[in-house]
């Protein structure tokens, strides 16, 4: 069960980085590693997470479990879906998904994924803006992030939030080996915020231009160029 044991933290520095700490205990599978701040919360590609005491959810979910075929890659969808239902669930506000893990509510971004794979297990960071106010953003980012408080003007409870998250992972790991991840795939296409676009794809030195035309079946972005070829993006940002 996710969360059957949470590690309650006021500071670390990335929860991520503390998980690996707990990956060889017996009962690492599903147990949670919470944080009220981060002094070095990290993003994807290097990038940091703004981690302010109380503001927010910073929390990984160490998972050793077994995972056959697409299902490792399909991680990362499932936990921005989860996140998703859970936001919606208890905001009421419209979640989309920025690929390839971005939380996106009225054009900003509320949250993130960041999914590291360890020897032995799967380490799923989960940032979340609940209670931020849009001024208190570093300026870099300030203009294109946001918090749920910001959006719905409604307080947001962690240990609240946290259990709807477990709840819905919790479902949507379970539906994914039963169908081949379809149930998750056309889910996230009904709220994806990268479909129909015209994206430019940044992927190390590489850069992409086309439209976002579908998903893999391993959740990878399907991009048709301007000569009409389509390539298949398995990792990167987009622009
Ligand atoms: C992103 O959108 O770039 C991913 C952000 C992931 C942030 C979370 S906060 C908890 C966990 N610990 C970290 O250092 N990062 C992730």
């Amino acid at each position: 069960m996710i969360g059957h044991t949470v590690i309650r933290l006021e500071e670390t520095s990335s929860t991520n980085d503390l998980a690996r700490d707990f990956i060889e205990n017996p009962d690492a599978d599903g147990t949670v590693i919470l944080a009220d701040r981060q002094t070095k919360g990290k993003g994807r590609l290097g990038r940091s997470w703004y981690s302010p005491p109380g503001k927010g959810i910073y929390l990984s979910i160490i998972l050793n479990r077994p995972l056959q075929g697409n299902m490792s890659y399909l991680l990362c969808p499932a936990v921005s879906l989860a996140i998703a239902q859970a936001v919606e669930k208890l905001s009421g506000l419209k979640v989309l998904i920025k690929w390839p893990n971005d939380l996106i509510v009225n054009g900003k971004k509320i949250g993130g994924v960041l999914v590291e794979k360890s020897r032995k297990a799967f380490i799923v960071g989960v940032g979340v803006n609940l209670n931020t106010d849009l001024d208190e953003f570093p300026e870099e980012i300030r203009g294109r992030t946001s918090s749920l408080k910001s959006e719905s003007g409604k307080h947001y409870d962690k240990e609240e939030f946290m259990r709807e998250l477990f709840v819905e992972f919790e479902r949507i790991m379970a539906l994914l080996p039963a169908d081949g991840g379809k149930e998750v795939l056309n889910n996230i296409k009904a709220r994806s915020f990268t479909l129909g676009k015209n994206v430019r794809v940044v992927d190390g030195g590489a850069i992409l231009n086309g439209e976002a035309i579908g998903f893999e079946s391993d959740g990878s972005l399907l991009l048709k160029g301007a000569g009409g070829k389509i390539v298949n993006i398995k990792s990167g940002e987009l622009e």
